[in-house]
């Protein structure tokens, strides 16, 4: 039976571990991939490397799936997402490519000066995958409203969901429609919660609704993610 003195240390080690691998989820890019991206995307460097850790993380702990993206704008993080491929995963992209959509009051205050901003094309997709190594075959792009393509064809299971799409709509009708389709183990990231109030709302509405209690995990001053059915930290690891 071991000491209250030993438990203690015990439990001092395994916070000081969780803290350790807090840590990690700050892994940098790879400098070389981080200079290809960079003119794609809006995201910080600190966010596409927790996100490019984060698919690995499910190649490593073999969840099954492929890996989607709704909200992709030029292309960055998806090809950070297209990094971490490995044979037999797909990578799914959604994007109107039209700027982002009208807001409603939830958003907040701000949002509003974004409309109709972020205009993209598909071109700069397919050039940025290109560039990092991805052949047309490894991925998909759904041009069009989240409303309009989700009702084509979707992937059957998913490893990793990024919803990257800010407003309280877009991230609702992505978690809607992908999360029942996000493996046990698989990982969802929101990009925006805490930047945009909509996104931060759309997510506890959601589980609101479906009675989920995800273990929130956050990077940067707006990254958000977790892991599908995961209950706490004690392995200290993720
Ligand atoms: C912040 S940008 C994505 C940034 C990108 N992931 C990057 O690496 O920089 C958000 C994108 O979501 C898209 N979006 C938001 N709501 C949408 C909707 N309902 N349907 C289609 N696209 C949407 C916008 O067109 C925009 O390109």
């Amino acid at each position: 039976m071991p000491s209250i003195l030993q438990r203690a240390k015990a439990a001092l080690t395994a916070r000081d571990n969780g803290a350790l691998n807090r840590e990690r989820a700050t892994v940098d890019l790879d400098a070389k991939l981080l200079q290809q991206v960079r003119p794609y995307s809006l995201a910080s460097a600190k966010k596409l490397g927790n996100l490019k850790r984060l698919a690995a993380s499910t190649t490593e702990r073999s969840i099954e799936g492929d890996f989607v993206e709704c909200g992709t704008y030029k292309g960055g993080s998806a090809a950070v997402l297209g990094s971490a491929l490995t044979p037999g995963r797909h990578l799914w992209l959604y994007d109107s490519f039209e700027g982002m959509p009208e807001v409603k009051e939830i958003d907040g205050a701000d949002a509003g000066e974004w409309v109709g901003r972020l205009r993209a094309s598909d071109d700069d997709v397919r050039e940025i995958l290109t560039l990092v190594g991805l052949s047309p075959s490894q991925y998909t792009i759904r041009k069009g409203w989240f409303d309009h393509t989700f009702l084509q064809q979707l992937p059957e299971r998913v490893a990793v969901l990024h919803c990257d799409a800010d407003w309280h709509a877009s991230v609702t009708v992505v978690l809607e429609t992908f999360y029942p389709r996000v493996a046990e183990g698989g990982v969802v990231v929101l990009d925006d919660f805490g930047w945009w109030e909509g996104c931060r709302e759309a997510f506890y509405d959601f589980c609101a609704r479906h009675g989920e209690k995800p273990l929130l995990e956050r990077v940067d001053c707006d990254q958000a993610y977790w892991i599908k059915g995961k209950t706490n930290n004690r392995t200290g690891q993720d």
